[in-house]
């Protein structure tokens, strides 16, 4: 009995699995990459993944089955950006010029500008506008091969303002093909009715907004800036329990700009993923290590703020750490929706091979958003979320940047996203 199947990505010429069998342990080996290979699918799911040659022996295509001729191209897991603040009114270059100018993301906060600045519009904005905001950006996501964005609230910083947010992530994630996953980030700054009432503000988190969040099922994770001037760390913790007991996984901004200890925190409160991490210390390594919290690494925030260094991926995957990579696409320390250009930057600034790069943006992050199971690898059973690109070679994801090589993209099974038409070559004989 052959399997049946109702999509057929056929001959690429690198299928990348991230699935490997039997499993290995370095980088190049853990991505499973079957030369010349196709992949089946049916009702959204992966039924066969394997060797062109032996496709026709294993699977039969349904007659109203859809064929994708992958010939010369790679085919990926759809990218998963498991760190976004996906929706917020306004922008703000004026930030991006001033720090060109030398103030820094700190000083241009404590003015008033920075993410109150942001807080200030997203106030203002009805539900509505954020989700036709969110529909561009996810628009623009998926153009460029993501399928999966997690997503957070944080502009809103009152209980109306956030549940607004996540009423707007809701319904982007209704009906948009990227999957949304929505994650409670009331602790993202200290609102201005509350200047220097941090504790009280961290109260009205505990006893007002998580409940209610918690109330409606609109999101998933807990997520708390823990920074020096933002949210202590005991604060943070604080927080962090108080959405465990109401079901939120935690979720931590940890030692972006100063070393607080976030990453060990992050351990002890049983988070599923700590970002950021520039200043992390040796011992927030191996706690991270030994309680299997994910380093999602957000090298374009250190890029675009240029901070002057990056975290120490290196010193983290030796010590045995996931390491995940995201966008942390938001209009003040981020503001690209590529998550191939952050893989350009994760390899020439801190050393990770296009390999690593690519489990970063794979089956690490979902990892990062407890979603392994389904998302993130090309093996049977897994949801059938990919992205065709015109490269011959992974590498050259990273390698060939500033461009798109998306050909096509598929969510569930479906075609969601293609070029508007595909590269043609101009070619001058040589005489
Ligand atoms: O992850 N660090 C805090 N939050 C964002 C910045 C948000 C903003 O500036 O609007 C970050 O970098
Ligand atoms: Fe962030």
């Amino acid at each position: 009995m052959k399997i049946e199947a109702d999509l057929l990505v056929e001959n690429a010429s690198e299928l990348v699995t991230l699935n490997p069998s039997p499993p290995a342990t370095d980088p190049e080996g853990k991505l499973g990459v079957i030369p010349n290979g196709t992949l089946a699918a049916k009702d959204g799911r992966i039924v066969w993944a394997g060797p062109s040659g032996e496709t026709s022996k294993q699977v039969s295509l349904l007659p109203q089955g859809k064929e994708l001729d992958a010939t010369g191209k790679v085919v990926l897991p759809g990218f998963i950006d498991s760190h976004t603040h996906l929706i917020f009114a306004g922008t703000r270059e004026k930030e991006f010029e001033l720090r060109l100018q030398g103030a820094s993301y700190q000083e241009i906060s404590a003015k008033g500008g920075g993410i109150k600045s942001t807080v200030e519009k997203t106030r203002r904005a009805s539900k509505e506008d954020l989700v036709q905001i969110g529909r561009k950006n996810l628009d623009s996501m998926l153009s460029l091969g993501t399928t999966t964005v997690e997503a957070k609230t944080g502009y809103g910083l009152s209980t109306k303002d956030e549940i607004k947010m996540l009423e707007a992530l809701r319904d982007l994630g209704r009906e948009h093909p990227v999957e949304v996953v929505p994650t409670f980030l009331g602790a993202h700054e200290i609102p201005p009715e509350y200047a220097g009432k941090t504790e009280d503000y961290v109260r009205l988190v505990i006893e007002e907004m998580i409940p209610a969040v918690a109330g409606k099922k609109l999101a998933l994770f807990c997520d708390v800036f823990c920074e020096k001037g933002v949210f202590s760390l005991n604060q943070s913790r604080r927080i962090l329990e108080a959405g465990k007991r109401f079901g939120l996984t935690p979720k931590l901004h940890a030692d972006e700009l100063t070393p607080l200890g976030g990453a060990e925190l992050a351990a002890e409160v049983g988070a599923v993923s700590a970002d950021h991490l520039l200043y992390i210390s040796e011992k927030g390594m191996e706690a991270m290590a030994e309680k299997g919290v994910v380093a999602t690494l957000l090298p374009g925030t250190a890029f675009f703020l240029f901070l002057g260094r990056y975290a120490p991926a290196r010193r983290m995957i030796s010590k045995g750490v996931t390491v995940a990579l995201a966008s942390d696409f938001n209009p003040g320390s981020c503001m690209t929706e590529s998550l191939p250009l952050i893989t350009t930057i994760a390899c020439t600034q801190m050393r990770m091979t296009p390999a690593e790069a690519i489990l970063g943006i794979t089956l690490h992050a979902a990892k990062a958003l407890g979603r392994e199971k389904e998302i993130g690898s090309l093996g049977t059973g897994k949801q059938a979320d990919l992205v065709i690109l015109d490269i011959p070679d992974y590498r050259h994801l990273s390698y060939h940047f500033g461009v798109n090589h998306a050909w096509k993209v598929v969510k569930k099974g479906r075609v969601v996203w293609e070029a508007a038409s595909s590269h043609s070559t101009i070619r001058v004989d040589p005489r």
